[in-house]
């Protein structure tokens, strides 16, 4: 039975292909498919299209769901996360396709964050690239790669913009600003799901937006804790990057796991439906982070995991990740009317859509070649691109005396755990990546500047308080010319479920760099972590200080590049790293105040009386091994209309010895408006590369209706006044 039902909807294509190509006829076309897949199903079947099971690979949380190879067959579970290989995929795909009655393909999704099999740097790090060819490029290796080893579904990009370094997970973002966050939002979905979203292609795969909304800013930094903010805010500052992720075409959404002013996201109808659907004229489907509705009970909403079901269910939810809840209670609820018939068949038409988008149902085992995946992953031309990109996420943070670039042939002393970890490299979420297959920084190092020149000594591990390796690493500092110290937080302190109440570099590591400067040697500090830390007693004890996040598969070898001035260093940072932790929430586009810090006024100033208010490195700070001279500005136009478009000139110099890449960066600010505006708003930005002595005129075209935002009156719109 199962079989004709296969063909009557390859049958139902062919005739249906006859149609001219205009885009709603496609559509209607699409939508003829999905119903008469619909027409067929039971009610039970159609809720197992809205549940998604881990395989075996535990890798989120608590596994809960045992037997789901059964529910596969009984048609009850119609997606699957966290199962990957395309042997392991095909055989979990086979029991779908000719063992469960309707033989509807599954989905098989993954956190393919920052790559697959090449890793490549975790997203903060990338983002400090500002390239977003680079960026696209990686999201694309990340896909072909997937989708090779069986993947159709990523659950990424992550677009929560946060100003919380406490906060873990925001070794995933893309830092603090709403506009950057927009344009590598966009950027990752092209990656995934291919320039033209031809998401039949064999090497894309389905984006997922997540995490919806506002995750991006707990309360404390405490990860899942409450989230309360304005509208405005949310609407100014955290929502641009989803609707960026969105617009580019990104056909998943998935929800957070924390309320927004009360309302937890798995059941907030105004997020999902009002917001996502009709605002923003969503048309793919909408799944659960990791058993959220069920959470909803422990959020204070529901009584019972039923009551978060309906909840859910009618707040837009389309899929339920691994909490069982639709499985359990919606079929009961539909039959007692709790629930109506049509939440459900247009929950279960936007799942079947995506797997018709995806041409499942005209082969579902597209994503299973082995042959392919042999080729693909790891393919040299990924590896390359992986390297291009680590070198250019890293940032320059101290460079006094020129200490960097190092010579070719000097004495090195290298220290620090994290120098000979090749699994701390990946950092989180690293997929499928396999640590065995890379090389370390010190392996690097030493295959670049010669084994006898490169003293290593591990000094003391990230954590705990054992000094006992401090002697060894002094010894292998005083035979050496200058030190270069890799310290920072390892892999597991960054990422979900890793907030931190302190920011500084943990266990006895600062210690160790306290000791190695009683020396008196210049010393490099290699920084690997996850998240803005406070610096500020590093930042006085070392002579240069490189910030490489965790750099993925090619890590050690970016390092080594950079470090020796084979690549000098581009990145430039995308969260404010502040002095301290008191200054925390602190980031660049903060407001005046009526009492900024520059009056005259000595005491009653919005300021502190122990630390300054500046951060110690700023959004968008990072230095290069040349310099750079910006010539005077030109503007086109002083007066302009709200539908102009203001053209910004100026010279660009390269004063410094060292061919470079400068990201010039153009902020503007309102100065009086209807409500009040940050000081600063990053509003286009450019990378321009230029050799030593080359100059070039650099231009930007700033749209005036890219200054609108959300006024007294809560509508979006440019107000007229003056803009710096
Ligand atoms: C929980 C995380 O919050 C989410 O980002 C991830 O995609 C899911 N688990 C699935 O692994």
């Amino acid at each position: 039975m199962k079989k004709n039902i296969v063909f009557a909807l390859v049958a139902a294509g062919v005739i249906l292909s006859a149609c001219t190509s205009k885009v709603s006829n496609k559509e209607s076309k699409l939508d003829q498919k999905v119903d008469s897949v619909l027409s067929l199903m039971t009610l039970e079947e159609k809720i197992g299209q809205m549940v998604l099971y881990t395989s075996d690979w535990d890798v989120t949380g608590p596994t809960l769901k045992s037997g789901y190879m059964d529910d596969i067959r009984k048609g009850n579970c119609g997606n699957i996360f966290n199962a990957h290989t395309t042997a392991y995929v095909r055989k979990l795909q086979k029991i779908a396709v000719e063992e469960s009655r309707l033989g509807i393909p599954l989905l098989f999704g993954y956190d393919v964050i920052h790559g697959h099999k090449t890793i490549f740097p975790i997203s903060l790090g990338e983002s400090a690239s500002w390239d977003m060819e680079a960026i696209e490029k990686g999201a694309r290796v990340a896909a072909i790669e997937a989708a090779a080893s069986g993947i159709n579904w990523t659950f990424a990009p992550m677009c929560d913009i946060s100003v919380e370094p406490r906060w873990g997970r925001v070794s995933e973002g893309a830092g603090e600003d709403p506009y950057l966050g927009s344009k590598i939002a966009a950027a990752r979905v092209r990656g995934f799901q291919g320039k033209d979203n031809n998401l039949a292609d064999p090497l894309t795969i389905l984006a997922c937006v997540k995490h919806f909304a506002a995750y991006g800013a707990p309360q404390a930094g405490r990860d899942y804790n409450t989230v309360d903010m304005s509208k405005r805010v949310f609407l100014d500052t955290y929502l641009p990057p989803y609707k960026a992720a969105i617009e580019a075409g990104a056909m998943s959404v998935m929800t957070s796991f924390n309320e927004l002013d009360g309302v937890p996201a798995s059941g907030n109808k105004y997020l999902l439906t009002d917001l996502l659907r009709g605002e923003l004229g969503f048309k793919g489907l909408v799944v659960t982070d990791y058993t959220s509705i069920n959470e909803m009970v422990n959020h204070g909403v529901a009584a019972n995991d039923a009551e978060a079901g309906l909840l859910a269910v009618k707040a837009g939810v389309d899929m339920d990740m691994q909490g069982e809840v639709y499985f359990k209670y919606l079929k009961k609820q539909v039959e007692d009317g709790l629930v109506d018939k049509k939440l459900i068949d247009d929950a279960v038409r936007r799942v079947l859509r995506v797997k018709f988008l995806l041409g499942l149902f005209d082969d579902p085992y597209k994503y299973c070649n082995e042959a392919r995946e042999n080729k693909l992953v790891y393919a040299p031309e990924h590896l390359e691109a992986a390297l291009d990109v680590a070198k250019k996420s890293m940032v320059l943070l101290k460079n006094n005396n020129q200490v960097l670039p190092l010579k070719k042939g000097e004495k090195i002393a290298v220290i620090g755990e994290l120098a000979a970890s090749t699994r701390d490299l990946l950092g989180s979420w690293k997929a499928a990546g396999d640590w065995d297959f890379m090389k370390s920084t010190l392996d690097e190092l030493k295959a670049y500047n010669g084994d006898a020149n490169v003293i290593f000594a591990e000094g003391c591990k990230t954590f705990g308080d054992d000094r006992s390796g401090f002697a060894s690493a002094m010894s292998a500092a005083s035979r050496a010319q200058k030190i270069v110290l890799v310290i920072g937080e390892n892999w597991e302190w960054s990422g979900e479920a890793a907030s931190r109440t302190s920011i500084q570099i943990p266990g006895v590591q600062t210690e160790l760099l306290e000791k190695l400067k009683t020396l008196n040697k210049p010393i490099v500090v290699v920084l690997m972590n996850g998240r803005p830390l406070d610096l500020t007693r590093e930042n006085e004890l070392a002579d240069a200080m490189l910030e490489t996040w965790y750099a993925g598969t090619m890590g050690g070898k970016a390092i080594t590049q950079v470090l020796y001035g084979e690549y000098n260093p581009s990145g430039k940072l995308t969260m404010t790293f502040p002095r301290n932790l008191g200054q925390v929430p602190v980031y660049y586009y903060a407001k005046n105040t009526g009492r900024p810090i520059y009056l005259e006024n000595p005491k009653y100033k919005s300021r502190y009386i122990d630390s300054p208010n500046e951060p110690l490195f700023p959004f968008g700070f990072g230095l290069s091994y040349t310099s750079f001279q910006y010539g005077k500005i030109v503007i086109s136009n002083a007066i302009l209309q709200k539908k102009d478009i203001l053209e910004i000139t100026f010279k660009l110099s390269n004063t410094g010895d060292y061919e470079a890449t400068e990201v010039v960066q153009l902020y503007i600010r309102d100065i009086a408006a209807s409500i009040a505006l940050p000081v600063r708003e990053l509003k286009d930005f450019k990378r321009i590369s230029l050799k030593p002595g080359e100059s070039q005129s650099v231009s930007f075209k700033l749209p005036i209706s890219s200054l609108a935002f959300w006024g007294i009156d809560m509508e979006k719109k440019v107000e007229s006044g003056k803009i710096d």
